[in-house]
């Protein structure tokens, strides 16, 4: 984010909200380093300021002295004596019923459904624009104005040309792919040859300015492609270098769950192993395609499975997030598994006891009234819902179960599925 805003010195940079948005996160002795070096960039950067929601945890926020632009999800902001635009940081069914100030011109929406951009939108269908940028810090939203010293009272005009050469390119594109699947011959080969012209053309126009005042809006996607920026990726290893020494200084107050006597603990897989050699390496090779999402919302497919839980974090560089082992790793937070994350060992990867429950009593003899093998779809859930799936829906637990169970673990139910 850090190289593309410096693309634009001089600009105006505003944090549309949100942007401390866990009030439950109960890591702030850990993430207090990771939030003081996200403000102080933003700030580095010039940040103007952020808008404040319900969401927003306002004491981390002015320990930093994070500059607050407005309350309650909205803030005003004259970028010229005739130059008015409201920051909105609320819902989609509060945003229709604002009462606004006269004379705003354009409003840009902090809260606005899905990772990615919508399309500018007029408010109620006649009030002014209203810009989106996506969620999660994505994506920058770029507004330029044009003319704004000639602005009368009306409200400002939109100039979509590059957009509309955009979805044109699109068309163009996806024609030229389907003449490509067919069989080649001289006249389709002049088609797409006219084609390339065509968008070629399109590159190459350049616009005209509009006459009076109007503005332009793109939106920027921050992918992983785009080179750092050098001064602030080094205060991000910094950072990163410091945190197992403040995660091993705030876990050692933490208060580990205890074991009560006679309960088991977590032995991991490779125990299990030794007596269910088939159901282990099922559990091992059970991965699938899912379909994934790259940062630009394009689709993309990864493999998933349990069993590679850990590299997933590993690829995110976030296997000392306490936000994230629980979920992909076993017994994190649990009565005899670990509570501390540098001590994870043979604890990585969702494991045969994340379902099955603590299992040194039964595997010391086999006996297996001190195991539990049903696993309710609300076990599944305990880590598979939202946000870390994309709906509630998206997970169909019948159908997820065909995908963990196989030859060597659980074949008697997956054969009474498929009935
Ligand atoms: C010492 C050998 C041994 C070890 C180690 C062991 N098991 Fe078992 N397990 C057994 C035996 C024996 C059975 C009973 C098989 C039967 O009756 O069909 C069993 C049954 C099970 C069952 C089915 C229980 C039922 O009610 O049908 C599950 C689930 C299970 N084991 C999970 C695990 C897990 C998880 C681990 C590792 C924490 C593990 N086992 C370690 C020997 C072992
Ligand atoms: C301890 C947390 C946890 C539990 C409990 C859990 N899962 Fe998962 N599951 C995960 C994680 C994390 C991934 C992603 C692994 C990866 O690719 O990094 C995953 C991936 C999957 C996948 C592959 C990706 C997909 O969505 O198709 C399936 C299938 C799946 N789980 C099914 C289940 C079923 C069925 C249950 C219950 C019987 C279950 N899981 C219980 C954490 C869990
Ligand atoms: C409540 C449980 C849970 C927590 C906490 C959790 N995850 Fe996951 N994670 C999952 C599940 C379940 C999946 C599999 C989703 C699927 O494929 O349907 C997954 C998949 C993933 C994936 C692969 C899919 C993707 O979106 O690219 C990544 C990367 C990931 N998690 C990273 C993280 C990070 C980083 C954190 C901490 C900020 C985290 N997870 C915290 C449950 C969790
Ligand atoms: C995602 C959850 C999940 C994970 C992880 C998992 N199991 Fe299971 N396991 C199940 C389910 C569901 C069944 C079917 C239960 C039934 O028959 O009702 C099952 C059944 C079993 C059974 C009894 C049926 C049989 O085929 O013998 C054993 C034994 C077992 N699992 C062992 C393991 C071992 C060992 C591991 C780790 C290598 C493991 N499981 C990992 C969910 C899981």
């Amino acid at each position: 984010m850090a190289t593309v805003v410096k693309e634009y010195p001089g600009a105006t940079f505003v944090d549309a909200g949100d942007l401390l948005f866990d009030p439950k996160q109960n890591n702030t002795c850990i993430d207090r380093d990771k939030i003081g070096l996200l403000i102080s960039t933003l700030k580095n950067l010039g940040v103007t300021g952020t808008v404040l929601s319900p969401f927003d945890n306002l004491e981390l926020l002015s320990q930093n002295q994070m500059p607050v632009l407005g309350s309650e999800g909205l803030a005003y902001l004259q970028l010229a004596p005739n130059l008015k635009i409201l920051i909105v940081q609320l819902p989609k069914e509060q945003l229709d019923k604002l009462e606004l100030l006269p004379g705003v011109d354009l409003i840009i929406w902090g809260q606005a459904p899905g990772d990615a951009p919508l399309p500018p939108f007029k408010l109620n269908s006649s009030g002014p624009y209203v810009l989106t940028a996506g969620s999660q810090g994505q994506y920058l939203g770029v507004v330029e104005f044009d003319n704004i010293a000639s602005k009368t009272n009306r409200p400002l005009k939109l100039d979509t040309r590059e957009q509309d050469r955009e979805r044109q390119r699109e068309l163009i594109q996806a024609r030229i792919n389907a003449l490509k699947t067919r069989p080649s011959n001289n006249f389709l080969a002049s088609r797409i040859q006219l084609a390339q012209e065509e968008l070629a053309r399109l590159d190459a126009q350049i616009d005209e300015p509009l006459e009076g005042a109007n503005m332009r809006f793109k939106t920027i996607a921050i992918k992983r492609d785009i080179k750092p920026d050098p001064q602030i990726a080094e205060q991000l290893k910094a950072y990163e270098k410091k945190l197992p020494q403040r995660l091993a200084a705030c876990e050692s107050s933490l208060k580990c769950p205890k074991l009560k006597p006679g309960a088991a603990s977590y032995v991991g897989a490779e125990t299990c192993k030794t007596c269910h050699a088939a159901a282990y390496e099922f559990w091992q090779k059970a991965l699938v395609k899912v379909q994934a999402k790259t940062e630009t919302g394009q689709i993309m497919e990864r493999i998933s499975g349990h069993s590679k839980a850990w590299k997933t974090l590993e690829d995110v560089n976030k296997t000392l997030d306490r936000n994230c082992i629980g979920c992909h790793s076993v017994g994190f937070m649990k009565p005899g598994g670990y509570c501390k994350a540098q001590q994870v060992d043979f604890r990585k990867n969702v494991q045969c006891e994340s379902c099955h429950g603590a299992g040194s009593l039964h595997a010391q003899t086999g006996d297996k009234t001190k195991i539990q093998r049903a696993v309710l779809e609300s076990q599944c859930r305990s880590c598979h819902h939202v946000p870390h799936i994309p709906t509630e829906q998206s997970f169909v637990y019948q159908e997820k179960l065909k995908v963990i169970l196989g030859p060597g673990h659980g074949e008697s139910l997956l054969l009474k599925l498929a009935k």
